[in-house]
Order: C-alpha cells, then sequence, then structure tokens
C-alpha cells in the first residue's frame, strides 16, 4: 500500500467548509486535501440564495439572533448563534478580499454601491449577500482557484475517504484516513497527519427527491460515529419548499430568494394558500411553507403547487435570477410569464457530529466544519442561507485552534495497512443498486414532511435489514465507491430514524402526527455510539 508523505492537516471535503479552511492554514501547515469527485463538485458549488450578513444599518446582530433561535424552534445552543453571527462581517470581508464578487445595487455605471441584500424565510430584514443567484459556484470557484496555486495544498481529487484510523492506545487520537482511489486501479491508500478535518457535507441522497449533489452522501458522519463521535439532532431533516417539478430537472432548486423577492405560492387554481398557514405567509420558516405544501398536495391530491413571480417586470426576474430564469427556459417553463410548477425535496440536514465552537469533535485531533457538523447553530430547524455562513465562520475557528496546537502534536510516521486479504470481487452488484433505490424510497415515504409513529417503527425495521446485509456484503467482497456510500447511508438512516423515533413531540422540522404537540423544555436528542444509547 502507498503511504503518502505526512501532513499537518488533512482536510476532507472540498466545499466552503474544507476549501476556506485550507485557505486560512496554508502559510501556516502543510495540508493534504482529499476529496471524492473534481474539486469543486459539492454542495456549495449550487447554493443560489447567498450568505446571512448583517450590513443594513436597519438590521442589527440582536435581530440577526432573534431571528435564528425563532427559527430554530427552542433548540439552538444561544452561544453558537451569537459566536456565528458576531463573526458574519468578517468571513464577508474574507470572502470579498479573496475577490468573491457578490452583487451590488443599481447605481451610475462607473460608481461602487452598496451590496445587493435579499430576503429569505425566517428573516426579519434583508439581510442576505449574494453573487446573483448562483452565490456559491462564486465561492467555490474563486477559492478553487486559491487553493490550487498554494503550494503548501496538496490536492488529491477523486479520492473516496472510507475511513478514519485511530491511535490504538493512548488518548485514541485521530490519525488519518483510508481512501479509495476513484480514478487509478481501486487501491486503497492511508493518509496521515497531526490534525484531521471532516468536512464532508451533508447527506441528502439519503431520501428519493433531494436539491442535493450526488456527492451528499452523509460519509463523514457515518465515519465519525465509526470513530466513535456523538451525533444530534439528526431527526431534523430540512426539506427545502420549492424544486422544480420536472421529471428530468433533478429537484433543480429554485431559491427561496424568489420568494423573498415577492414570488407567490399558488394552488392549481390560482388561489394562495400560505396566510392560511401563517401571517409571514410565504416567507414564514422554510419547516412551515413545505409542511403547508405538503398538507395541500394532499389534501387535494396535486402533484405540485405553484411559484408565481411573474407579475414582476421581466428584466428584474432575469437580472436578479439569471440561473434560474436559463434553467427553467430549457425545460419548457418561462417564469416571466407564468407560474412555474414546484414541490418540496430533502435539502440540509440540521444534526450532525457534536462539536465545540472550535469544530473539535469527540475524538482527540478530529474537527467537524460544515454541514456535517451540529455546532448548535441551526435547532430544530436552519434559518435560509445561515449555512454557509456556518460554513465559513467554522472554518476560521478550527484553524485559530489548529494553528495554535501547531507544534504539538506530529502526524504519525506509520499506519495499519488497509486489510483486503479476506474479500473478492462481488458478482451481485444489483445488491447494491436494489438496497440503494429501496433505502431512499422508504425515507421519502416513511422518515419525510410528515411523520407517525407506524411509519418511523415500519422504515426502522427496514434499515436494520438493510444494514445486515450491507454489513456481510461489505465484509465479503472488494469495496466500491457505491458500495461505501451505501453503507455511508444506511447508517446515516439509522441514526436519522432512530432519534426521530425518540423525538415525542412535534418541533420544527419534526412534525409527527402522534404527537402534533411540544414538549417543554425543549432537549437535544444525542446519540452515542459506544453504549447504542439514544440519550436526551
Ligand atoms: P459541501 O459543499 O457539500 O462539500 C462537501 C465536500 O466533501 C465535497 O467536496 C465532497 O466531494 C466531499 N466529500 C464528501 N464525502 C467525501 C468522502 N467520503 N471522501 C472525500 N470527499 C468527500 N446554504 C446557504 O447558506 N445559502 C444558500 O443559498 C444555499 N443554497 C443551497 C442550494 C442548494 C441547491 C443546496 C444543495 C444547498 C444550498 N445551501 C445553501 C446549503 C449549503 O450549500 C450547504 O450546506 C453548504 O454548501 C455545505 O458546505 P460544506 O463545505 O459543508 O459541504
Ligand atoms: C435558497 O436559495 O433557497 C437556498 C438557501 C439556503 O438553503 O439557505
Amino acid at each position: 500500500m502507498k503511504h503518502y508523505a505526512q501532513h499537518d492537516v488533512l482536510i476532507i471535503g472540498s466545499g466552503a467548509a474544507g476549501l476556506s479552511l485550507a485557505l486560512r492554514l496554508a502559510d501556516r501547515a502543510r495540508i493534504a486535501l482529499l476529496t471524492k469527485a473534481a474539486l469543486p463538485e459539492s454542495a456549495t458549488l449550487y447554493a443560489q440564495g447567498g450568505i446571512s450578513v448583517v450590513l443594513d444599518k436597519e438590521d442589527s446582530l440582536r435581530s440577526h439572533i432573534e431571528d435564528t433561535l425563532g427559527a430554530g424552534a427552542g433548540l439552538c445552543d444561544r452561544k453558537a448563534v451569537e459566536y456565528t453571527v458576531t463573526r458574519a462581517r468578517e468571513c464577508m470581508g474574507w470572502l470579498v478580499d479573496r475577490g468573491v464578487d457578490f452583487t451590488r445595487e443599481a447605481g451610475p455605471p462607473g460608481t461602487k454601491t452598496a451590496y445587493h441584500l435579499t430576503r429569505e424565510g425566517g428573516h426579519s430584514h434583508r439581510r442576505v449577500i449574494h453573487a446573483a443567484d448562483a452565490t456559491g459556484r462564486a465561492v467555490e470557484t474563486t477559492l478553487e482557484g486559491q487553493v490550487r496555486a498554494h503550494p503548501n495544498i496538496k490536492i488529491f481529487e477523486h479520492y473516496l475517504a472510507i475511513d478514519l484510523i485511530k491511535e490504538r492506545g493512548g488518548e485514541r487520537r485521530c490519525l488519518g484516513a483510508y481512501a479509495l482511489d476513484l480514478r487509478g486501479n481501486g487501491e486503497v491508500r492511508a493518509f496521515g497527519a497531526a490534525h484531521v478535518v471532516l468536512a464532508t457535507g451533508g447527506a441528502g441522497k439519503v431520501y428519493l427527491y433531494t436539491s442535493n449533489p450526488d456527492i451528499a452522501s452523509g460519509d463523514g458522519i457515518a465515519m465519525a460515529w465509526r470513530a466513535g463521535c456523538r451525533v444530534a439532532n439528526m431527526e431534523f431533516i430540512q426539506f427545502h419548499p420549492t424544486c422544480l417539478y420536472h421529471p428530468s430537472a433533478g429537484s433543480f432548486l429554485i431559491s427561496e430568494a424568489v420568494r423573498g423577492e415577492g414570488g407567490r405560492l399558488l394552488l392549481p387554481d390560482g388561489s394562495r394558500f400560505m396566510e392560511r398557514f401563517d401571517p409571514r405567509g410565504e416567507l414564514a420558516p422554510r419547516d412551515i411553507v413545505a409542511r403547508a405544501i405538503d398538507y395541500e398536495m394532499k389534501r387535494l391530491g396535486i402533484e405540485c403547487v405553484y411559484l408565481d413571480i411573474s407579475h414582476k417586470p421581466a428584466a428584474f426576474i432575469e437580472s436578479h435570477f439569471p440561473n434560474i430564469h436559463r434553467r427553467c427556459l430549457e425545460l419548457g417553463h418561462d417564469m416571466t410569464r407564468e407560474p412555474i410548477p414546484v414541490v418540496p425535496a430533502a435539502h440540509y440536514m440540521c444534526g450532525g457530529v457534536m462539536t465545540d465552537l472550535h469544530g473539535r469533535s469527540d475524538v482527540p485531533g478530529l474537527y467537524a466544519i460544515g454541514e456535517i457538523a451540529h455546532t448548535g447553530l441551526h435547532g430544530a430547524n436552519r434559518m435560509a442561507s445561515n449555512s454557509l455562513l456556518e460554513c465559513l465562520v467554522f472554518a476560521a475557528a478550527a484553524a485559530e485552534d489548529i494553528e495554535r496546537e501547531l507544534g504539538h502534536h506530529r502526524a504519525p510516521t506509520a499506519l495499519p495497512a488497509w486489510d483486503e486479504s479476506q474479500v473478492t470481487d462481488s458478482d451481485e452488484e444489483v445488491v447494491v443498486s436494489h438496497n440503494w433505490d429501496e433505502l431512499r424510497r422508504f425515507m421519502w415515504d416513511y422518515v419525510g414532511i410528515v411523520r407517525t409513529d407506524k411509519r418511523l417503527q415500519r422504515a426502522h425495521h427496514r434499515v436494520e435489514l438493510l444494514k445486515q446485509e450491507i454489513d456481510e456484503y461489505y465484509g465479503n467482497f472488494r469495496i466500491t465507491s457505491d458500495l461505501i456510500e451505501l453503507r455511508n447511508l444506511v447508517l446515516v438512516a439509522e441514526l436519522i430514524i432512530r432519534s426521530a423515533r425518540s423525538r415525542k413531540e412535534s418541533r420544527g422540522l419534526h412534525y409527527n402526527l402522534d404527537y402534533p404537540y411540544l414538549i417543554e423544555p425543549p432537549e437535544p436528542t444525542v446519540l452515542i455510539p459506544s453504549s447504542g444509547k439514544c440519550g436526551k
């Protein structure tokens, strides 16, 4: 097995969290950046609406904090919220210094106007800085160029991290990770580092319909859990209310900013319905809007609802939403002239690997930042555009912490070899593709926007059978990327179901018809790996 040069820091994942951490550290540390696809491929690349930050003089940090706590339905950690919100301006300044070109207010040619701020659900002010409707692309590609150019960052594209490597004795520190070389001949390589950071994003692929790209298979959460990290609040899966309803659109997102700029949700007869569910109408937090749409679709037996912004001038729509407008046109919908069909889809994982405010996990030497992490910021429901913010703030926090630790820990000089002596090539790949489909379908049907005890129990039963089958398969056959991802998805699904079953109330994104009420005081759901216990 080839053994790579030792690094100070191994970063797994190249979205907003991984890239910004790499750049924050690169002048002082030797970094290995490992990523399972081409470097820019990430949820970050597809982010549309923007990043929340208080810039308007009518707005205040207090208001951003209160809105975040409100959306989180009693389960945010106030310290994490205050920490994040107060660091937002510094992070935006850092991005601007790096060259990210955020949209500005219209003004006379040649003048530098203020940044345009859009509005999204749950925010009581205009507070979302953006690069038209492709903010993630602007952030990702700007940082990508600088990461590629930095001499201290060694990039390993198309390497799929399989599992973390831990010290056998001592403090059981994280020493590195095994990764499958997807472009080579299927070799597994060990990467050693003094500090290891998981920045692997979310797990949208656990559901049949999702706004997430294919990389979102929960690998980091599964690896962290197997390494002994606690996870929290896994039941709070956010469903974005408006993905384009189209057979070949792959749940293409229609940004919440469309509603922020006046878009209205309509039933097939053209009537509005959101006011019946919340006085904030289309700009209520996402859990409320997604549930309202789900309710109306089930009540009327319809396949979608409609989003209409055609009352705004075409020039306004084309300049604010150039990419969404273009993509919809390609698919036969002209949003400047007609309402477009939309449905909810799985979008964001509010829970994750438990970390402190430096991004440190339970395992010494192991950090988790970005969507993978549970920092306490989001509680039971993430407010729009707080996710990219969290990636940036906690990348900066982890960078500061790692920098303080540099020199106190060395990269391991030897790592245990990956053992493939007991496995053969599979002659039943169909098991993997069948189980992949089955998992995503029952998660959608039984662990979706509206849950019941019976549905959750059914899902639990099925996931246990799948887990058994996959573990057996994993033990006997040579690994492939599909098998690794399926194994991780099944584990993440189990964590979601176990968390959902233990919550005997309806709060934020978790809505159970058998318990349609709140239980006070609010408690996070914490799962502990070694005991298999579900603690509160
Ligand atoms: P990601 O950007 O998902 O990056 C994860 C990285 O880890 C990828 O490079 C991936 O290849 C790599 N990886 C994963 N597993 C492995 C493995 N086993 N081995 C090696 N590499 C691995 N949030 C906002 O705040 N504002 C928005 O406007 C917004 N819009 C969104 C629109 C869409 C369509 C989507 C899907 C999400 C949106 N979000 C938005 C959410 C936000 O984009 C994500 O939460 C955020 O980008 C996550 O960043 P990350 O760095 O944690 O992970
Ligand atoms: C969107 O643009 O609607 C996505 C924003 C987010 O997920 O924060």
